[in-house]
């Protein structure tokens, strides 16, 4: 029974953003999760360099431009293609995986000597469903994109992180309270209840110190 009640809710909820996206011609459901947090936490302005790391198939891209403007850019990137966007301007994408240094060079040219004010991160591994090997993975790529940050986002600037709860969060939560003044730990409305995914938001990035900052 519960199970059968269960599966309705999440029919129900998964049915809402899918449609929605639709309507709008929007390219993928996680569009509805960046707006979210964004909206609660203020993490663009017009006119930031943004990379957004695992951005196919491009929601997050599409919410990042707009809110930028024609004065910001953002870069995807992705192990997969990313499909042109014909219509935006402020939208450069990379296919590459992330644990290549190829990858990081090119995001380093497109970059053109600047550095970053925001990096997000939806990657994902594939999921196994084998609980120790898909965190460890995604453990993995949560390592790599602090390295990227540690690369290229400016000091003070934000890092959108997505992980999974459990088995090596709090790794992960360690790893980012040495290097942002505060965190702030998030799950938003669009994210599948049943899914373990979630979102830490560092704020402050201090690119030389290492520190304890403050959870919320
Ligand atoms: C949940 S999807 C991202 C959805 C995206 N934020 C959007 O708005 O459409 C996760 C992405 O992470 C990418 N990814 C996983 N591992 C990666 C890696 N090592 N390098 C680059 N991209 C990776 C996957 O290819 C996948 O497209």
């Amino acid at each position: 029974m519960y199970y059968i009640a269960g599966m309705k809710n999440w029919r129900r909820e998964r049915n809402h953003y899918y449609l929605e996206a639709k309507k709008r011609g929007i390219r993928s459901r996680a569009y509805f999760k960046i707006e979210d947090m964004d909206k609660r936490f203020n993490i663009f302005a017009p006119g930031d360099i943004v990379i957004d790391i695992g951005a196919a198939p491009g929601g997050w891209l599409q919410y990042i431009s707009k809110v930028i403007g024609l004065d910001g850019l953002v870069i995807g990137v992705d192990i997969k293609e990313i499909e042109e966007f014909t219509d935006k301007y402020n939208i450069v994408t990379i296919k590459g995986d992330i644990f290549s240094e190829e990858t990081l060079k090119k995001i380093k040219d497109k970059l053109m000597g600047r550095k970053a004010d925001v990096i997000v991160s939806d990657a994902s591994p594939n999921i196994t469903g084998v609980y120790e090997i898909d965190s460890m993975k995604i453990y993995e790529i949560n390592k790599r994109v602090m390295h990227i940050a540690k690369k290229f986002l400016k000091r003070n600037g934000i890092l959108v992180l997505k992980t999974f709860q459990g088995r090596e969060e709090q790794r992960v939560r360690r790893m980012l309270m040495k290097k942002f003044k505060f965190i702030k730990i998030y799950k938003p409305k669009a994210s599948r209840k049943r899914s373990s995914e979630i979102y830490y938001i560092g704020f402050y990035f201090l690119p030389k110190s290492s520190r304890t900052s403050k959870t919320t």
